[in-house]
């Protein structure tokens, strides 16, 4: 054990345990013993686990939600409004087991609520998918200081602590077989630059990247991954107000020539989710049609 360097003491556990695997891992080739792992439901079925969605309500998060609950996920959206949050769970519940939970996350008064709300119901958390993001608004003359820890606040701080505060039930879920996931949503804002974007959004979203890096190497030691989506433009309420002018411009740049749709965003959640993304750790996978490109 002395010759090697752990990232964690689960890692070191790990590795010792399959030490004895090692001779045969390293060579190439050996027979496929269990074509029925690689099947479909195997590799990418979730049924039976249980997940929480903050900003579940619309966008993404509902796309996200529609996803998990087609698939067996037992599902639990968190946002504001009660009649969104209704509609949303009426909508779902047709295929599947979708709850909610009210709450505002922008507090960390809001924050300890979900947490306690969503342990009066489960005691385990498979999949938490931090979703919910503010952008703000004002150019950067009248940008105020109030507004900036606004979007940092919900977009940084508040994925922090619920994670944290969530990690219990996700170490509860996880095991050796299949380490629970978190899923931070992003954005190709964190990367790109414009003349007139939302500075504050776009830099909280370049922080929730690194932090998603940060945290895949600490909750490794918990059996969790963690892995960030970074979209491009996806149907949103939040993007209803730029107008069919900016979307056909936005389609003009992106190279797929078309907007993000649920079957997109649900499937590569899903995919994250399931034994096929059991590897990917640490990791902000982009989709958005080549936009960013
Ligand atoms: N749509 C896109 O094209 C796109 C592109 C890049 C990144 N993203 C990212 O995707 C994520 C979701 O955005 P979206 O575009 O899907 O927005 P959206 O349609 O406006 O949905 C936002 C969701 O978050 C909830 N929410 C807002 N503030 C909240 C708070 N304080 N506490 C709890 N819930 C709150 C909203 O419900 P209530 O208002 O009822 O609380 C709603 O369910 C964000 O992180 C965003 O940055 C989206």
């Amino acid at each position: 054990m002395g010759r090697f360097a752990y990232a964690t003491p689960l890692q070191a556990r790990t590795h010792m345990s399959n030490v004895s695997n090692v001779a045969r891992a390293i060579r190439p080739n050996l027979p496929i013993s269990d074509p029925e792992s690689l099947r479909l439901e195997n590799l990418f079925g979730v049924a039976g686990k249980v997940a929480l969605i903050t900003g579940g309500s619309s966008g993404v998060g509902r796309m996200i939600a529609a996803a998990f609950v087609a698939n067996g996920v037992r599902t639990y959206i968190v946002s504001r409004k009660q009649d969104r949050l209704a509609s949303v769970v009426e909508e779902l519940s047709k295929f599947g087991d979708c709850r909610s939970i009210r709450g505002d996350l922008s507090t960390i008064e809001g924050v300890e609520a979900c947490v306690r709300a969503y342990g009066d119901r489960e005691s385990t958390l498979n999949i938490l998918v931090n979703n919910t993001g503010a952008v703000g608004s004002g150019a950067l003359a009248s940008f105020t200081p109030e507004g900036w820890d606004r979007v940092f606040d919900l977009n940084v701080k508040n994925l922090f602590f619920l994670t944290q505060k969530f990690l219990p039930q996700l170490r509860a879920a996880a095991s050796a077989q299949d380490w629970a996931r978190v899923i931070n949503i992003s954005s190709i804002g964190a990367r790109t630059t414009s003349a007139n974007g939302p500075i504050a959004y776009a830099t909280s979203k370049a922080a929730v990247e690194h932090l998603t890096r940060l945290l895949a190497r600490q909750l490794a030691d918990c059996r969790i991954t963690c892995n960030g989506i970074a979209p491009g433009w996806f149907p949103a309420a939040r993007n209803a107000p730029l107008g069919e002018a900016a979307a056909e411009e936005w389609l003009r740049q992106t190279p797929v020539g078309r907007l993000g749709t649920t079957e997109d965003m649900g499937g590569l959640a899903l995919f994250l989710s399931s034994r096929a993304g059991a590897y990917v750790d640490g990791q902000i996978i982009t989709t958005d049609g080549g936009k960013s490109l």
